[in-house]
């Protein structure tokens, strides 16, 4: 009998664990859009994060110097916060450690961090956490697992390493006992809601000890999530760079795209995005059901370059003007049924469909099985009155909807049509006429 109990207990709590891991995504699924921030040494002259001295652009000793060029002095972490929530993100991810090993906070664990080594003489990151918070956005924190300053880790420069894992079990074992005692620390001082790990590639999850990690993590705060860098033990997807042309993943996935062609500041990268290929990327991230995780890098005295606060702002009046169409969204339509992306209303009743506005005003939905009670351009109230096309009574197949968009009514970069339908979106997906 007792035997029963405890299953019934271990089955009763092993269903608790799952519903709670979905039901801690909810934020994340709804929030659509984030702010991502790499703020590194790297700024000082421009050279790219990390990656510098790794690929040797620039020699180790030179790379490091930069940190006496980092000095903060027009630092404003509410100003970026405010920023932050102006584009109408609902998170943001900052870089608390690149993979040259630099914190940002007053880790304890060795010396090499901003407020030890940096004129700057304090913790850079603790303010803006503060900031954000006060903000209600929540707050990632990036944490390369790589740190190619640190003695005892194994990789240095693409073409030279310290040493082998199998070869030194003891180094290694010290450098984990390091990094582990890191992730402890940011853990104690922020509690994150989100865990954005890098550099999960070098080394297999038994190296790394994922499991180890996630279980601490989860201990500490069943909430937090875990990105999909942690050699297969996170919560969600990270491509990168990666333009959704078919839907990435099944489950949560978020895409992490540049501002302009670098992660980090780089005075040399001008190729910045326009707000429309920002915005027509977003739409296309939601309507699969994603995130955007877009990246901004901060100038080593703490400004942020005046083309990324353009962007923000300009993202932000546009998330304003159709906010319904984007946070707590579902993914839309799949392909085939519109040429453009669209999300739904949680109970799939509403449509909203995204229209690029290259010029096209005559938009085409096929094998809508609705009837639709209204149609207007969300943020104007502009009505349109739908045009049923081809619709034979004797066939199955839904007539075309024809949409007009009026000229006056378009928005500079997307305007957002929203259609009211009778009943949850239903799709026909059948062949036309007869066979
Ligand atoms: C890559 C790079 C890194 C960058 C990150 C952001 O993994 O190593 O420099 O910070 O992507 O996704």
């Amino acid at each position: 009998m007792r035997k029963i109990y405890f299953l019934l207990f271990l089955f009763g709590s092993i269903q608790l664990n799952a519903q709670s891991d979905s039901s801690k995504m909810q934020w994340f699924s709804d929030a659509k859009l984030g702010i991502f921030i790499h703020w590194g040494i790297y700024a000082v002259n421009g050279t790219s994060e990390s990656w510098a001295f790794f690929n040797r652009e620039v020699p180790y000793p030179a790379y490091m110097k930069q940190i006496e060029g980092f000095k903060a002095e027009n630092y404003q972490p509410q100003q970026w916060a405010d920023l932050i929530s102006e584009s109408g993100a609902k998170y943001t991810v900052i870089t608390a450690k690149h993979h040259d090993g630099v914190a940002l906070w007053n880790t304890k664990m060795n010396k090499l961090s901003i407020p030890n080594m940096a004129p700057v003489k304090r913790d850079v990151l603790s303010p803006f956490v503060n900031a954000v918070r006060k903000n209600n956005i929540k707050i990632g924190i990036y944490y390369s697992l790589i740190d190619w300053s640190h003695p005892d880790y194994p990789g240095f420069r693409g073409d030279s390493s310290r040493y082998k894992v199998k070869d030194d079990t003891l180094r290694w074992n010290r450098f984990r006992h390091f990094y582990q005692g890191q992730l402890d620390e940011l853990t104690k001082t922020y509690n994150p809601d989100l865990y954005w790990f890098d550099g999960d590639w070098e080394h297999s999850a038994e190296e790394w000890q994922s499991s180890l990690v996630r279980q601490k993590l989860l201990t500490n705060n069943p909430k937090a999530i875990i990105n999909g860098r942690l050699q297969g033990l996170g919560d969600y997807d990270t491509p990168e760079q990666n333009f959704p042309v078919t839907k990435p993943s099944n489950r949560n996935w978020e895409l992490c795209l540049t501002s302009n062609d670098n992660w980090g500041y780089r005075q040399s990268d001008t190729n910045f995005k326009t707000p429309y290929q920002i915005i027509s990327i977003f739409a296309d991230c939601i309507g699969m059901g994603g995130n955007l995780l877009l990246d901004i890098g901060p100038k080593a005295d703490g400004t942020i370059p005046d083309e990324q606060i353009y962007l923000l702002k300009e993202l932000g009046k546009w998330t304003k003007q159709h906010n319904e169409a984007i946070f707590g969204s579902i993914a839309g339509m799949p392909s085939g049924h519109f040429y453009g992306s669209s999300t739904l209303s949680k109970d799939s009743t509403i449509l909203y469909l995204f229209v690029n506005n290259t010029g096209a005003k005559n938009l085409v939905i096929k094998g809508l099985n609705n009837k639709i009670i209204s149609a207007h351009v969300l943020g104007k109230g502009t009505t349109i009155t739908p045009n049923i096309v081809g619709k034979i009574s004797w066939s199955p197949v839904p007539g075309l909807v024809h949409l007009e968009i009026p000229n006056e009514a378009q928005n500079e970069y997307i305007t957002v049509i929203k259609l009211t339908l009778d009943k949850p979106l239903n799709l026909y997906n059948g062949k036309g006429g007869f066979n």
